[in-house]
């Protein structure tokens, strides 16, 4: 059943252009500049009142809550907060009703999640889960859904349903934004265009990952690591650090590239590899500086950069190529990127990579 995969995981690695595919299939429209979401049974004029939304999700799902807060706030003009589940459950959030609350979850039964998705309903927001269980509980507990189509995912590290959820995220922020007035439709079909290329895209990703792998030689005998990016590439180092961290035991934080010199430059040294994730965009100079601050203690730097990005070479140790993409979906292509990196420094530790101790893939107790 892994296809000739050694691990589930590398399989599902490998899935990421079909489950994306069938994640927008039949609901984009390149013509119009619209995406169709009729699952999710809400009115124009609810759409137009909305006043904020709030994403709660756990682990990954939450890592791609941020990049969704982004989203909203960049393509519907929507002020976002992304909650940590277990924590907005017992904090004394302020919603009076006109909120949009997001739950994001995979296997559609954190436990967590589902009680703060219950939690937000009686404040009487509306609810939106987007899971890749068809009939999971979360899917009783919202009042609609919006699923990411990437068939089960057996690995405990979450791969192909985290990009997935990225994709209904953008999905639904052209949707709401297209509604609200804020995204243009020339802008929405740019984007549309863009997504329907990136399973060749990926597809370019995986039929390169010799040199991936070459790299991730340099970390197996690591301890510690650090995961840089910016504003969509947050999530991204983010995300990066916890699949490190979950399959190959290697102490992994990922930093908002801008907070560093506010106390971690403390723990860079040539034994603390960062990987910097820098692919273009309007943050593209900020993060070439933080590059310096890191290359000027001794770290190895690997940057995810653009295929045509030559300038990168001269700052780097290690380039990891990416195909340019449109700047709001390239942490899709990223994130693919990392996973990859990931999974072979697992496997050069000889980790347990489908079944990491103490991790289970659905979290169903608090
Ligand atoms: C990471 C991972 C976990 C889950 C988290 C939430 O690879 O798998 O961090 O993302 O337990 O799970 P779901 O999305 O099922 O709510």
């Amino acid at each position: 059943e892994k296809a000739g995969y050694e691990h589930f995981m590398l399989k599902e690695i490998h899935e990421q252009p079909t489950s994306i595919q069938n994640t927008f299939a039949g609901k984009l429209s390149e013509l119009e500049g619209t995406v169709t979401l009729d699952e999710l049974y809400l009115e124009r004029d609810e759409i137009k009142r909305l006043k904020r939304v709030t994403i709660i999700a756990c682990g990954t799902s939450w890592n791609a809550g941020i990049l969704g807060k982004y989203l909203f706030e960049k393509l519907a003009g929507l002020h976002t907060d992304v909650e940590t589940a277990s924590e907005f459950r017992y904090s004394n959030p302020v919603l009076c009703g006109e909120e949009l609350t997001i739950a994001i979850t995979q296997s559609g039964e954190t436990a967590d999640t589902l009680a703060a998705v219950r939690s937000s309903s009686s404040y009487g927001c509306r609810s939106i889960a987007i899971t890749n269980v068809v009939g999971s509980t979360i899917t009783r507990e919202s009042d609609s859904v919006l699923y990411t189509r990437s068939g089960p995912e057996i690995g405990v590290a979450a791969t192909k349903t985290f990009t997935a959820q990225l994709v209904a995220l953008y999905m639904l922020a052209i949707h709401l934004g297209r509604i609200r007035g804020v995204v243009s439709a020339n802008e929405a079909k740019d984007l549309i265009v863009g997504m329907k290329r990136l399973p060749g895209q990926i597809q370019k990703i995986l039929n390169k990952k010799e040199m991936i792998k070459e790299c991730a030689a340099q970390f197996a005998d690591k301890r510690d690591c650090f995961f840089i990016g910016r504003y969509l590439n947050y999530p991204v180092a983010l995300e990066g650090a916890l699949k490190l961290k979950e399959i190959s035991y290697i102490h992994a934080e990922g930093y908002a590239a801008g907070e560093l010199k506010h106390g971690p430059l403390a723990l860079i040294t040539d034994e603390t590899p960062v990987v910097a994730i820098a692919t273009r965009g309007h943050t593209y100079e900020k993060i070439l500086s933080n590059i310096k601050e890191v290359k000027a203690r001794n770290a190895t730097v690997i940057a995810v950069a653009d295929d045509d990005d030559t300038e990168i070479d001269k700052y780097v140790d290690i380039v990891l190529r990416v195909p340019s993409s449109h700047e709001l979906l390239a942490p899709v292509l990223s994130s693919v990127v990392l996973q990859l990196l990931s999974y072979y420094t697992a496997l050069a530790k000889d980790c347990s990579i489908d079944k990491p101790r103490n991790l289970a893939k659905s979290v169903t107790v608090e």
